[in-house]
């Protein structure tokens, strides 16, 4: 097994490949954070443009219809702290904490589980890089607010993923994207030794496993619960093709959320989970290194890819791979998530003077926004997976993971 931070053992080509994808990416980003003013970029729209967002925007209900607000801005944060990891150039670190300054206010924002995107792309790394308790704090209050979303059922307990907890459809909805907001408890739970942080996580993950994944292992983007039993009343979906399909970025955050509560929790049980997942993702890739918006959509919309899921599936992969047990399932894990980075790199990378880093990104087919162009969040994992091949234990605190893995009935596995 590989040490936390030691870099992963790439090939010359490989090495040079991911250097010149952050080499070009700092460049981007540069160009690009002197055009934004005080807003921030979101997804890039069909004349190749950034759409903006002010930081403020929260998410809410307009009558019936939701909106996710913005965020995306934590993520704009991130890419100039990578930028600043990557090159040493201090204009970009001068960049990221005004900017953290205006997204700063979001750490208060009670509607939403995405203050968990925001805060762990932006603060937690603001931190870690820094070690400035400012930082901290903000990423603090951000995870008090997202761990005040639980919800305690006679069924175990789940995070309320969108809207007021007051009001009932928010109170009973929960996204698998969750899974991946996870990581801001973890890291609140680590920073201050105050296990409950890490508590509601857990809860929401074993939740999460029995009501989100079916039985051919993929999983519903969306559930709403019997608040009181906490049985599933239904399973739907907001950005996939339809209830029982499999939108390809749900299972990349729930591949991302398994693998880190295994590491966090010491559960082997979440690291079969996550290999389960995994293994799901690949047979319906079927040789592709980049997946359609949906595995199940169906003639020309089938065309339509999403590489913001290849991202965040690589980038959980190689941690997986860090944090395997066993050599021959890590080294599987290791080769999947380089060989989806190396696509990415090669084949979707964004062109000089093009905005955003990836193309084929797909924000929301059924609303048509970000579809086939550039999203933040695919543009951040992607560069958080290049980080981690790079860059290793520079972005965010590296965890050992949290060993013995145990398995279901106490047994131990043995680790190499
Ligand atoms: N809300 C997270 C996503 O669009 O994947």
């Amino acid at each position: 097994m590989s040490n936390a931070t030691s870099p992963l053992s790439l090939s010359s080509e490989q090495a040079k490949l991911f250097r010149e994808a952050l080499d070009k990416t700092a460049k981007k980003v540069a160009a690009d954070e002197l055009t934004f003013g005080v807003e921030f970029p979101q997804v890039t729209g069909p004349d190749g443009q950034w759409v903006r967002l002010p930081a403020s925007l929260s998410a809410g209900y307009d009558g019936d219809a939701w909106s996710h607000g913005n965020w995306f801005c934590g993520f704009w944060v991130g890419l100039l702290l990578t930028s600043y990891l990557h090159t040493g150039e201090a204009r970009f670190l001068e960049w990221a904490r005004a900017r953290m300054r205006l997204v700063e206010q979001r750490a208060q924002d009670p509607n939403t589980h995405d203050i968990g995107f925001i805060f762990d792309s932006s603060a937690v790394p603001g931190y870690h890089i820094t070690g400035d308790e400012w930082f901290a704090n903000i990423a603090l209050e951000a995870a008090d607010k997202l761990r005040a979303r639980l919800v305690t059922t006679r069924d175990g307990a789940y995070l309320a993923s969108w809207g007021p907890l007051s009001d009932p459809r928010g109170r009973s909805a929960s996204a698998i994207d969750t899974m991946a907001n996870l990581s801001l408890l973890y890291w609140a739970a680590n920073h201050t030794d105050d296990g409950s942080y890490r508590q509601a996580a857990d809860a929401h993950a074993e939740m999460t496993a029995r009501a989100f994944v079916r039985d051919d292992d993929s999983t519903y983007h969306a559930v709403e619960y019997d608040v009181e039993s906490g049985a599933r009343k239904r399973g739907y979906t907001f950005q996939g093709a339809f209830d029982e399909s499999a939108w390809s970025r749900g299972q990349a955050w729930a591949i991302y959320g398994y693998v880190n509560s295994a590491r966090e929790t010491g559960k082997r049980k979440y690291l079969d989970l996550a290999e389960r997942l995994a293994d799901y993702y690949l047979r319906r890739l079927d040789g592709r290194q980049v997946p359609p918006w949906d595995f199940d959509a169906t003639g020309r919309d089938a065309e339509i890819k999403d590489t913001a899921a290849a991202a965040v599936v690589a980038s959980a992969l190689l941690e997986m791979a860090r944090l395997h047990p066993d050599a021959h399932a890590a080294a599987k894990w290791r080769r999947h998530g380089l060989a989806m980075l190396e696509a990415l790199c090669r084949d979707e990378f964004t062109k000089d003077g093009e905005h955003g880093l990836l193309h084929n990104s797909c924000y929301s087919k059924p609303h048509n926004i970000g579809v086939d162009g550039a999203t933040m969040f695919g543009d951040f994992f992607f560069v958080e997976a290049l980080c981690r091949a790079v860059h290793p234990g520079t972005l965010r605190p590296v965890q050992p993971p949290r060993i013995p893995i145990v398995e279901e009935g106490g047994g131990r596995r043995r680790h190499e």
